[in-house]
């Protein structure tokens, strides 16, 4: 296998974007990409693209199709990705695979969604088909309705409180203040999201990731080719994969994700590390108790100990583990096709040094953490500055 670099990021600004369609994100997300690895279009030799929704979201499929168009690459392959909520991680390993089996030199890959031209309603019914439809969204399960149940199990089995819930998003909306790419660039307190509305009990507005619109792209490469186009390669050096049962009734246990467990040790496998070698990590916190969750299923803190963890203040910029500096899903947004490749882009900014007013002090190793529905699907990625 070879080793697998980025040569180039880039991402448009995520929030709502009434001045430019689902093709035009894509263009700018993959120009920025492009640009940044320094090469020009007749270099690339395939790409792959994660959405998850564009069919019903905006009517438009054969998203591979459409996007060599827009992009001016035809006639090269361009593949689309769907994996739910993890479709832009997928696209990305996908990638990986295409460089590390030396099919291909140079990869594009992207991540897309369009989500704010329909209404809340319609969105949380099509997003909730990234769960069981015939047993939750039917039955009236939308995400964060299976998400309150996960908070509701954990909260009884762990003392887990709204408090502990809440640190999170005043943590990540802090970060997303710093990031001029988020969704939201506002500070908010504890007593914000504990007054805010009540979208599933325990979850208010502010436990849960915004509906958003925008696109992120990054360029692969052999490592081994890596330095003739930039001075700042980020190698990935881990690159995994895991799925569990759909529904959550089907589930080993409500306060874990399996997924994100087994993807997770064959990551640090594969890297030859352990969580304590990980410097800063971008986590998949559609709310804010996934963030808790998914901080204990990667090993950062004991189980039952990530909700105190984050009101210690333990997961912000400046301590042990800084979790989410892009803002992460709640404050950056959650534009769902878009996110993994979104994380990776800010883990080779963290790890380029590019992270401006949010930079982690010696970044060296990162890790991002994207999960497709209530955690069906989970990848890993950990990421090396050279
Ligand atoms: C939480 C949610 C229901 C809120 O939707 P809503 O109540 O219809 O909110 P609106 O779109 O009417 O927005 C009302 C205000 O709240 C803000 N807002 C909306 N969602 C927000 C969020 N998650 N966090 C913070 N503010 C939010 C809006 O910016 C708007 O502010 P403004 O009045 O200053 O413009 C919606 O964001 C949601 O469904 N999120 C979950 C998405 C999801 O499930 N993703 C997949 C995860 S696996």
């Amino acid at each position: 296998m070879r080793r697998v670099a980025i040569i180039g990021a880039g991402m448009t600004p995520f929030g709502e974007h009434w001045e430019q369609g689902f093709r035009d994100l894509v263009v700018e997300a993959g120009i920025k990409a492009i640009s940044d690895a320094g090469i020009s279009g007749d270099r690339i030799d395939a790409g792959f693209i994660g959405t998850m929704a564009s069919g019903r979201l905006i009517g438009q499929e054969h998203i591979g199709g459409l996007i060599a168009d827009y992009m001016g690459l035809t006639p090269i392959p361009i593949t689309r990705v769907e994996g739910a909520c993890a479709s832009g991680g997928l696209a990305l390993r996908q990638g990986f695979m295409a460089v590390a089996s030396g099919l291909h030199d140079i990869v594009v890959v992207g991540g897309v969604e369009k989500m704010t031209d329909l209404g809340v309603n319609t969105v949380s019914d099509i997003l909730g088909g990234a769960g069981d439809q015939e047993w939750e969204l039917f039955l009236g399960a939308t995400f964060p309705a299976i998400y309150a149940l996960m908070a509701k199990r954990h909260m009884l089995d762990y003392g887990t409180t709204e408090e502990m819930m809440a640190s999170v998003a005043v943590k990540n909306h802090r970060h997303g203040a710093k990031n001029k790419y988020a969704q939201f660039q506002s500070e908010i307190t504890i007593e914000t999201v504990m007054k805010s509305k009540k979208v599933a009990d325990p979850l208010k507005v502010f436990d849960c990731s915004p509906i958003t619109d925008g696109a992120a792209g990054v360029v692969l490469a052999p490592l081994e080719l890596a330095h003739s186009f930039t001075k700042k390669p980020v190698e990935i050096i881990a690159c995994a994969q895991a799925s569990d049962a759909i529904a959550l009734h089907s589930r080993e246990s409500l306060t874990s994700l399996k997924a994100t467990q087994v993807a997770g040790k064959k990551a640090f496998d594969m890297a030859k590390l352990t969580p304590k070698d990980i410097d800063f990590a971008e986590i998949h916190d559609c709310f804010t108790i996934a963030e808790i969750m998914a901080i204990e299923d990667l090993g950062f803190f004991p189980k039952g100990m990530g909700g105190p963890a984050s009101l210690e203040g333990k997961t912000a910029l400046g301590a042990e583990l800084p979790v989410n500096t892009s803002g992460g899903l709640k404050a950056c947004g959650h534009p769902v096709g878009a996110t993994g490749v979104k994380q990776a882009v800010e883990c080779v900014w963290q790890l380029r040094k590019e992270a401006e007013g949010r930079q982690v002090k010696d970044a060296h190793i990162g890790l991002s953490q994207n999960v497709g529905g209530s955690g069906a699907t989970a990848v890993v990625h950990i990421y090396k500055g050279t």
